[in-house]
């Protein structure tokens, strides 16, 4: 734990009590620390100094447009995977030249958009999408800066949602076919300008072998080439793994260690997405417990958020530490009394946080508990499942904190939705 402690009994983000912002902004709350954020970021940078890698934030991990901006102004660049995220990098006051773009299903509008606006690049992830790619290139009368996703048929040892590299995945271009168009057809296809080769093996990845692998796919591949293309850039992806249960960062060293050599012989820049890796210990969802509840065999805290606003641990399985806010003691000092599932007030067995928790004892009606580890794919994943509006945002900065989300209101939950009985006027679809 870093970037919140706890200090006399009570649990701070970088310089204030987490109690304090609830009083605030109430519950639930995701709450970030914006040095948790920006030292991350170094840190991948330190790691991978000796090839100067270029950074590129994966949005999906948070994509709060106050986040980006924070990133953005330490030279960050961006991984996105729609126009949405492309966007919210402009929003935030990036720009698209800034920007690799990926993604399977990318349509031609967004490329079209993509590429009138300058991308830096996009990344391909089928010979169909080259093909259409090419097309769209040629009508804009602009060439495409491409790089090409490889699948590299590497397994990795994380949950098999979250695993990209194998042949049976959705994800890139299998290593024969792209031998083929590069050896064949790419020639004839002006338009696409190719500039390096991509890789995403998967996420929540904890060592480094599986990297190894398809580093080493990489390099047979690029020397098996017989034709000549003047690549630039290896693109390793994301999907560096953090510790949710001890609340520790990626370890940096044993990637960069054990990927620096392999990397350094590809000869090409580096380019590195991270995503969870830079967001997700630098946040925290504080919930209240609406009700402890004694099951037959068991102790439910029933708390004021969910699987609706933190869907890891029910689509996962995942585990994310949880702790009172007001503890004598950290969960590393005491074990915790009681046993039991922190669960949400969601229709759904499937909605829980943390099951077989060990909390103290004392933990009643109204207190204030910390999920751990939220700030990836948190609010990014959140829904409005049972119609609960979702969680106001603050942003931490030292002594100082930031509402950049204030919580929704009921209102807003239908703001979408148009009635089409006589007492409402709608507009008339012929
Ligand atoms: N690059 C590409 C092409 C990706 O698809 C992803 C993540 C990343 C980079 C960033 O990966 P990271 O460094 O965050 O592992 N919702 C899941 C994670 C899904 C990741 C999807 N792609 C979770 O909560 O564990």
């Amino acid at each position: 734990m870093e970037f919140f402690t706890y200090q006399q009994g009570e649990l701070y983000c970088e310089g204030v009590a987490v109690r304090k912002i609830v009083e605030r902004f109430g519950t639930p709350l995701y709450i970030y620390s914006s040095q948790g954020f920006l030292e991350n970021y170094q840190r991948v940078r330190e790691a991978f100094a000796p090839l100067s890698p270029r950074v590129c934030y994966s949005v999906k991990a948070n994509s709060h447009l106050a986040i980006l901006d924070l990133l953005r102004r330490q030279g960050a660049f961006f991984d996105v995977v729609s126009l949405g995220e492309l966007r919210r990098v402009e929003r935030a006051g990036g720009s698209a030249s800034q920007v690799v773009f990926a993604g399977v299903g990318k349509e031609e509008a967004e490329l079209w958009e993509a590429l009138e606006k300058g991308i830096f690049l996009i990344t391909l992830e089928s010979l169909e999408e080259a093909r259409l790619l090419h097309q769209v290139a040629e009508r804009l009368g602009q060439v495409a800066p491409v790089l090409f996703r490889l699948n590299p048929d590497v397994s990795t040892s994380t949950h098999q949602y979250i695993s990209t590299g194998r042949r049976e995945h959705k994800f890139g271009i299998p290593e024969e076919q792209l031998r083929s168009f590069l050896e064949k057809e790419a020639f004839h296809l002006p338009y696409l300008l190719p500039k390096g080769i991509h890789i995403h093996i998967g996420s929540q990845i904890q060592t480094p072998e599986s990297y190894r692998a398809a580093i080493e796919r990489v390099r047979a591949f690029l020397s098996s080439l017989s034709s000549s293309w003047d690549w630039e850039f290896f693109d390793l992806g994301g999907g560096f793994g953090v510790d949710y249960e001890k609340i520790r960062g990626t370890s940096w060293e044993l990637f960069a260690s054990s990927l620096l050599p392999c990397l350094k012989e590809l000869k090409l820049a580096l380019l590195l997405e991270p995503g969870r890796s830079i967001a997700a210990l630098a946040g925290i969802l504080v919930t209240k417990v609406i009700r402890r509840k004694e099951g037959k065999n068991k102790i439910f805290w029933i708390v004021d958020t969910g699987m609706h606003h933190f869907l890891r641990p029910s689509l996962y399985g995942a585990f994310h530490r949880i702790w009172p806010v007001v503890a004598e003691k950290t969960w590393e000092e005491e074990e915790g009394e009681e046993t039991g599932d922190v669960v949400g007030p969601i229709c759904e067995t499937g909605d829980f946080l943390g099951r077989d928790c060990r909390l103290p004892c004392k933990v009643k009606d109204g207190d204030l508990l910390a999920v751990f580890g939220c700030g990836a794919y948190g609010i990014t994943m959140a829904s409005h499942y049972n119609s609960h509006p979702l969680p106001a945002e603050v942003l931490v900065q030292g002594e100082k904190f930031y509402l950049i989300s204030p919580r929704e209101s009921y209102e807003e939950l239908w703001k979408r939705e148009l009635l089409i009985s006589p007492d409402f006027s709608f507009p008339h679809l012929e």
